[in-house]
């Protein structure tokens, strides 16, 4: 499953060298990661804080055949599988904050950001970007505009090590997208489910100037979080929503 792994020291992004990599002709398996980030892409148009050889910056390029409407979920399931892959690291109690954060005591211990090449409606490459806070230290912080934890923080003060971190992240991550395009989600909808920070609990949804609120009730077999409100249960789709606690 994995057919290159560039390991650079200083990059843009991970994202942007795994789509320029996509536009060049490299295919499905290319993984790129980088000890320091000049400028890591979060979502919403955000910074993610990627200093020098502290934390772990790592993007997957992959190949899907159904277009856009076949990448449901697909960013939840990227989400399982750093979830457990930091639990093979011996790390309990990391949830899910949906669309795809990583939780640890409700702050921000990783994310994840999906970008795509290509037509929406052919086969198009796809990147999962994935950044672990492993060791932040507090100078670099200063930039987060965030609750956040690192995964030293989440194991009483040890690190499990960025290599065994990184190991255990390509075990599940690539397995995962090799079935991802046959199954969809559900395979992994009780696995997020089981990880879900905000389940039944007051949440309010933000997009641009619209506010929503209501309490969350998981997310259906397409990856939609469940919002029940007064008028029933919506189901919400990712996009450029982000939800807080009421
Ligand atoms: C988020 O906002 O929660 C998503 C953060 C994703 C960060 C990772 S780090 C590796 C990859 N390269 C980037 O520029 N961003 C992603």
């Amino acid at each position: 499953l994995l057919q290159q792994f560039d390991l650079h020291s200083v990059i843009d992004s991970t994202n942007a060298e795994a789509l320029r990599q996509a536009e060049a002709g490299t295919g499905a398996g290319y993984v790129c990661s980088a000890e320091q980030q000049t400028a890591g892409r979060g979502r919403r148009g955000r910074q993610w804080v990627s200093p020098f050889a502290r934390n772990l910056y790592l993007s997957l390029l992959w190949e899907f055949e159904g277009g856009a409407a076949a990448l449901e979920g697909l960013s939840l399931a990227v989400g399982v599988a750093v979830t457990q892959a930091l639990e093979d690291c011996g790390l309990e109690a990391a949830q899910l904050k949906w669309p795809n954060d990583i939780l640890h005591d409700d702050a921000k211990l990783g994310g994840v950001l999906l970008e795509m090449s290509g037509d929406a409606a052919g086969p198009c490459a796809v990147v999962l970007g994935v950044g672990i806070n492993v060791a932040m230290p507090a100078s670099a912080a200063g930039g987060i505009d965030q609750q956040w934890t690192d995964l030293t923080t989440a194991n009483n003060g040890v690190s499990p090590g960025r290599n065994r971190v990184m190991a255990a992240l390509l075990n599940h991550l690539l397995p995962m997208v090799a079935q991802f395009e046959t199954t969809g989600f559900v395979p992994w909808r009780e696995a997020w489910m089981q990880r879900d920070a905000f389940a039944d609990s007051p949440v309010i949804l933000s997009s641009g100037d619209q506010r929503q609120a209501g309490t969350a009730r998981g997310v259906n077999e397409r990856g939609a979080l469940q919002l029940e409100t007064s008028l029933g249960v919506q189901s919400i789709y990712g996009g450029e929503i982000s939800m807080r606690p009421a």
